[in-house]
Order: C-alpha cells, then sequence, then structure tokens
C-alpha cells in the first residue's frame, strides 16, 4: 500500500506558525512521525507541500496509478477551491481530509469544506495525530474493512 500525504498553503510553516491553532510541531518533525508510523505498519508513504492550488491538481493526477490512497490537509483551499475535489473526483482516489485545528470551532468560513464531498472520511481538530488517525482510515477501507 502506497500513500500520498498531502499538505497545502502554510503548512510548511508548522511549528512556527499560530501554533495556539497548530502546535509546536515542525512540518519536517510532523512528517518524519508520519513516516515511521507508516513503517511500523508497512505503509509505504510520500510527501507532498504546496502554497499553489494548481500545483495541488497536478500533483492529484500525476497520483493516479502511483499511489493508493491521499491523506490531505488542503488548508486554507479547503474553504475556496473546486479544482482540488474535482481532480479527487476525477482519479477517483480514496482521500481522507485532516484539519489540525477544529475547524467547526474556529470562524463560520471555516465551517465550509468544498474537498469534504470528494473524500471518504475527515479527522478534524485532533492535532498532527489526526494524519496518523487519517492513515488508519486509508489502511481499514483499502483494506476492506471500512
Ligand atoms: C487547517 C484549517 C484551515 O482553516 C486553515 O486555513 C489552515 C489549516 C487546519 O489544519 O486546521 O491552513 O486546515
Amino acid at each position: 500500500m502506497k500513500l500520498l500525504v498531502m499538505n497545502g498553503p502554510n503548512l510548511n510553516l508548522l511549528g512556527v506558525r499560530e501554533p495556539d491553532h497548530y502546535g509546536t510541531e515542525t512540518y519536517a518533525g510532523l512528517c518524519a512521525r508520519i513516516r515511521s508510523y507508516c513503517e511500523e505498519n508497512g505503509v509505504e508513504v510520500d510527501f507532498f507541500q504546496s502554497n499553489h492550488e494548481g500545483a495541488m491538481v497536478d500533483e492529484i493526477q500525476a497520483a493516479m496509478g502511483v499511489y493508493d490512497g491521499i491523506v490531505m490537509n488542503p488548508a486554507a483551499y479547503t474553504h475556496t477551491s473546486i479544482a482540488i475535489p474535482d481532480a479527487l473526483r476525477a482519479v477517483k482516489l480514496p482521500c481522507v481530509e485532516v484539519h489540525i485545528s477544529d475547524v467547526n470551532a474556529r470562524e463560520e468560513y471555516r465551517r465550509i469544506s468544498y474537498v469534504r464531498p470528494a473524500c471518504i472520511g475527515a479527522i478534524v481538530g485532533h492535532g498532527t495525530d489526526g494524519y496518523l488517525e487519517a492513515v488508519d482510515l486509508l489502511r481499514k477501507h483499502l483494506e476492506g474493512g471500512a
């Protein structure tokens, strides 16, 4: 099983960026933690981060035939992008949406996700551990258990 973990705009600044919302773990630290979790569970994993919507669409398209599933924190594009969920529907790869903060308990506009209808599930407000939960959800889905 091979998964792609995608992160959208400003998530490269994890650790520096608004720690009250996003904690103190750096992006590099998060990737290392996800990688070791995947290794322990026999899952291959690659990472992609971009501050550009089109680059994310390109990466989703390129994932077709290469990955079995996608873990994605689309960041601010969650609340604005139609191109990202369209790309997910086009490639038909199962995707789990992740948000580090509890987007439902913040500004009204963060409650809207255009990406969610194109996903098999969402993990919201569990901090960076949510990425590991998303890996588990995809594993269960791909192994036919969920
Ligand atoms: C976020 C929540 C979004 O509203 C925000 O724009 C982000 C991060 C989260 O992980 O909590 O950049 O996706």
